[in-house]
């Protein structure tokens, strides 16, 4: 009988296969990190918005506190964004002409508020609370970074599940004391509480926070 395939054709035929096999398990790893990676996340992206408005000018140069404008920020799952009058309240007075502010002073003469584009957005099916998290000692820029030095706001953080779990696994580490919870400049020194004693003021400890439960209701 003649031979049909040459004997290299087992080895082309291996080779092939095993770069078949090779790229299968690059896509795969590509299509599961890919999307966690901070670029694909558009961490560190500045969001452009309608009124290029700044944290920095506003926190940090005029010491403006965050629930001035994120007004519900301790009692409701949502931190909430400033109503036009809020801006207002000084922009009736400084900069009135400024043409930056031009959709300030068209929102409110027609009644319309002004559309922000959003920095931060979780998929529907994650639940996600602001009012228990600064109850239990975690400050903004655990999950938002240093808001105070943003001239346009930009994601800090992943956002992603494991950026969640980690302080969910064990989050004593991460809390501060009440007081401390707008500074987005503060970090653990000598003098703060352990991690224990801040766990205990909390009253943390009582469930599991990495339960599916807890954030898939
Ligand atoms: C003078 C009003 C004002 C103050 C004070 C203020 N913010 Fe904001 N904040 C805004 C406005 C307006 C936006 C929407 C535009 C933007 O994203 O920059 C915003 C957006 C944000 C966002 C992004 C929201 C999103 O779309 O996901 C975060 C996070 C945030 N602020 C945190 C803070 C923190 C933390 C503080 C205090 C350190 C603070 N803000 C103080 C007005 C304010
Ligand atoms: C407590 C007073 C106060 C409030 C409230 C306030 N601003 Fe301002 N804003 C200022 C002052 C003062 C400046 C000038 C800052 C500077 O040049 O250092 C300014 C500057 C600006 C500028 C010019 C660019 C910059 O950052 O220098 C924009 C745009 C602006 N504000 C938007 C807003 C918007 C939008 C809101 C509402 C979400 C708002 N401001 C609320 C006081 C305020
Ligand atoms: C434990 C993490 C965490 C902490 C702490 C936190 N945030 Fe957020 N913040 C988020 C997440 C997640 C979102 C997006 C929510 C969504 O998409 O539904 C968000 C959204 C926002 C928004 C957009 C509007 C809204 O309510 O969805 C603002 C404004 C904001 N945060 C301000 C603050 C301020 C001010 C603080 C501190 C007082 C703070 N956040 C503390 C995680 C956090
Ligand atoms: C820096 C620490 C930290 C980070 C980051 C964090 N959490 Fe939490 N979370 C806590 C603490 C502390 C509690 C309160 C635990 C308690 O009361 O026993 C909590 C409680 C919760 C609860 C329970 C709320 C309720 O009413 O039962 C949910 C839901 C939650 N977190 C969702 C999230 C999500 C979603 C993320 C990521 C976007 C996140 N958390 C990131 C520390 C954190
Ligand atoms: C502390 C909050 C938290 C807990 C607890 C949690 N998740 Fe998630 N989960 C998230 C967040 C936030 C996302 C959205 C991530 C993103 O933006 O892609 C997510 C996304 C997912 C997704 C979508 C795919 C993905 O990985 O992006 C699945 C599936 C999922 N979670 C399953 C689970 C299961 C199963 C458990 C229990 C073992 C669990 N989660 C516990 C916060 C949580």
């Amino acid at each position: 009988m003649a031979a049909i395939f040459r004997p290299s054709a087992n080895l082309w035929s291996a080779l092939g296969l095993s770069v078949i096999a090779g790229l299968f398990v690059l896509g795969l790893g590509w299509w599961f990190f890919f999307p966690r990676t901070n670029y694909a996340r558009h961490v560190g992206w500045h969001v452009e918005q309608l009124v290029p408005f700044s944290h920095q000018h506003h926190v940090a140069g005029l010491g403006i506190d965050c629930r001035f404008c994120h007004t519900s920020v301790e009692v409701s799952s949502t931190a909430g964004l400033p109503p036009t009058y809020t801006c207002m309240t000084c922009h009736s007075q400084i900069w009135t002409n400024a043409k930056m502010l031009a959709p300030v002073r068209h929102s409110l003469a027609e009644n319309k508020p002004i559309v922000w584009n959003r920095v931060h957005d979780l998929p529907d099916y994650v639940y996600f609370n602001h009012s228990i998290h600064i109850a239990k000692g975690v400050g903004c820029s655990s999950c938002h970074g240093p808001v105070d030095r943003m001239p346009l706001t930009y994601k800090a953080k992943t956002l992603t599940m494991g950026f969640c779990l980690e302080c969910h696994r064990n989050p004593g580490p991460n809390l501060r004391p009440k007081d401390q919870i707008y500074n987005t400049e503060w970090q653990r020194t000598e003098s703060t509480p352990s991690p224990e004693a801040l766990m205990a003021e909390y009253h943390i400890g009582g469930r599991n926070l990495t339960d599916c439960s807890i954030c898939h209701r």
